[in-house]
């Protein structure tokens, strides 16, 4: 499969839902890059919002118009990439160590898009799980979490550690549930079916949940 090419359809198709005077959410990772040149080319009037620094400036440089998100409260639409889309729906994120923005920024949205090669598609959810984790106590949680491998990376945005979980996942709501409660987790990568609205794998749609809110 050529990825590039399979990328580049996603993200033009993503960016064809964008309309003019939408609050957009932008994702993180090397497809979004391409699907911020898209969106850059459509030269609409929107606000948009940016999961990662990195993705703060790519966007600025290409002229897209990107504020802090403390402000907007609901987005319309937000475009991200994934490392694992699974047959059963559930997705994994954070392959950038930017998941738990993701996760807020998904989770303000009415539509959560994602973006993918084909390469992506997996049977089910597997390791690794990209975690963030709060730096206090961190030997402790580690230790809880194991098997689990800190990442060679500069800390996240918000000062916390990136790391993944190469244990056992079976069913992804379970995992995802002892994550959640896991003191010492900021946010985990495992996003479930629920807030996955649509996804593109290539120029393949494949819809998922229904939006979360009714247009207005
Ligand atoms: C960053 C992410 C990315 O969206 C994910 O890693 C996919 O990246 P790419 O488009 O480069 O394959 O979750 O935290």
């Amino acid at each position: 499969v050529d990825v590039e090419a399979e990328k580049r359809e996603a993200a033009q198709a993503a960016v064809a839902l964008v309309e003019d005077g939408m609050a957009v959410g932008l994702g993180t990772g090397s497809t979004v890059n391409l699907m911020l040149e898209a969106l850059a080319a459509r030269k609409l009037s929107i606000r948009c919002i940016a999961t990662s620094v990195r993705t703060e400036v790519a966007a600025r440089e290409l002229g897209l118009p990107v504020e802090p998100f403390d402000d907007l409260d609901e987005l319309d639409l937000v475009i991200d990439g994934a490392d694992q889309i699974a047959a059963d729906g559930w997705i994994v994120k954070g392959g950038g160590g930017a998941h738990t923005r993701e996760k807020i920024a998904a989770a303000a949205a009415d539509r959560l898009v994602i973006i993918a090669s084909s390469d992506k598609l997996v049977e089910r959810v597997q390791a690794p799980i990209p975690l963030e984790l709060l730096r206090f106590g961190c030997a402790s949680t580690l230790r809880r979490l194991a098997p689990v491998k800190l990442r060679d990376v500069a800390p996240s945005p918000d000062g916390n550690l990136i790391a993944d979980y190469f244990g056992e996942v079976g069913d992804p709501r379970t995992l995802s549930a002892r994550f959640d409660f896991e003191p010492g987790i900021v946010d985990h990568g495992i996003f479930p079916p629920e807030i996955v609205t649509d996804v593109f794998v290539g120029a393949k749609h494949m819809p998922g949940a229904p939006r979360r809110r009714p247009k207005h």
